[in-house]
């Protein structure tokens, strides 16, 4: 079953430049047509099978580097200039479905008919938000990533000092399945002695705060604080080819008016961290290929402190099979020491 992917941000999308990307081993092409809307073509002129991404943009139609042919937004040839007009009967190339929301560039890269729209970004539309949209790289699975940007407990160790220190105090977490995957709440949470919550809360206070896998490859943390501020990092992920993963992280912060100013800090921190992650799961999957060119590698092993992980699997290998996804309504508790 297809699935809506981001391609790329709005923004990826300058004029008069195709912008190339790989989906699921497809190499495919983003470009806007002449009413400033996305288009997602493969990148194969149908010509002589150049790659269109390294053409460029003519009045909204894609041009091919090589003869010049033409593409419109629907992946039909426009043009060839040598004949001074569009043959007829000239098969052109295939056109994705696509979808603009919340700054990024959505695809559909079945060849049925899309079902919806690619879910809305919860803090989109809030006042008083500030965001920024970044693109990462990942070696790994789609399940590896998606329980990184959810799992507390590594925190202290990738990014010690960074995002969370060591407290060794007892945390009350609730994992709850839902109808689209699954959440974990936590409860009288430590944040001490560390930048991102120097920045965020700097006198403390209660606060909310739930990691939530949604299916099938998107992760929402929320942090809500006493005084308003409040971010949440939503991340959706873009299987690419082979074990690389195109991560699309939404960061949004309230902070009022002081979050342009707020951005200028929090945008590098936020790189910096997601740089940590992103150099241990390249070592996660670098030793993973290592060990299996040994043999088969003995299945991972799971505690009660891996809250989401379990979820994010189970879910995942149900749609793969195309089983019935796992029963929402289950709630389970751990206390977890971070
Ligand atoms: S290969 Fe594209 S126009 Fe010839
Ligand atoms: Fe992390």
């Amino acid at each position: 079953m297809a699935h809506w992917y981001a391609a790329c941000r709005g923004s990826d999308l300058r004029a008069g430049r195709p912008h190339a990307f790989t989906l699921l081993g497809r190499p495919l092409v983003a470009f806007r047509g002449a009413d400033g809307q996305p288009a997602v073509l493969e990148d194969r002129c149908a010509h002589r099978h150049a790659p269109l991404s390294s053409g460029r943009v003519c009045a909204g139609e894609l041009q091919c580097p090589y003869h010049g042919w033409r593409y419109g937004t629907h992946g039909q040839v426009t043009h060839v200039p040598a004949l001074g007009a569009a043959p007829p009967g000239v098969a052109g190339v295939t056109a994705l479905q696509v979808c603009e929301q919340d700054g990024l560039v959505w695809c559909w890269p079945g060849a049925d008919a899309p079902i919806g729209t690619p879910r809305r970004i919860a803090t989109h539309d809030q006042p008083g938000f500030t965001r920024f949209i970044m693109k990462t790289r990942f070696r790994g699975s789609v399940e590896a990533c998606l329980e990184n940007f959810l799992d507390c407990p590594h925190a202290t160790f990738v990014h010690k000092g960074w995002f969370r220190s060591p407290t060794a105090q007892p945390v009350r977490a609730v994992v709850t399945t839902l109808a689209d995957g699954a959440v974990a709440e936590y409860f009288d949470e430590p944040r001490k002695r560390s930048v991102i919550w120097a920045l965020f809360a700097p006198r403390g206070g209660a606060m909310r705060h739930t990691d939530r896998f949604i299916a099938p490859h998107t992760s929402c943390v929320d942090y809500e604080f006493p005084s308003g501020l409040a971010y949440n990092i939503t991340s959706t992920c873009s299987p690419v080819e082979g074990d690389a993963v195109e991560v699309f992280t939404v960061m949004s912060f309230k902070f009022g008016w002081l979050g342009p100013l707020v951005r200028l800090a929090f945008e590098p921190l936020s790189r910096w961290i997601i740089w940590q992650d992103v150099g241990m799961l390249d070592r996660v999957a670098a030793n993973r290929a290592r060990h299996a060119a040994l043999g088969a590698l003995p299945r991972v092993q799971s505690t009660a402190a891996d809250l989401l992980g379990p979820h994010i699997a189970a879910w995942r290998a149900a749609l793969t099979r195309g089983d019935a996804p796992p029963a929402a309504g289950q709630i389970t508790e751990a206390t977890l020491t971070l």
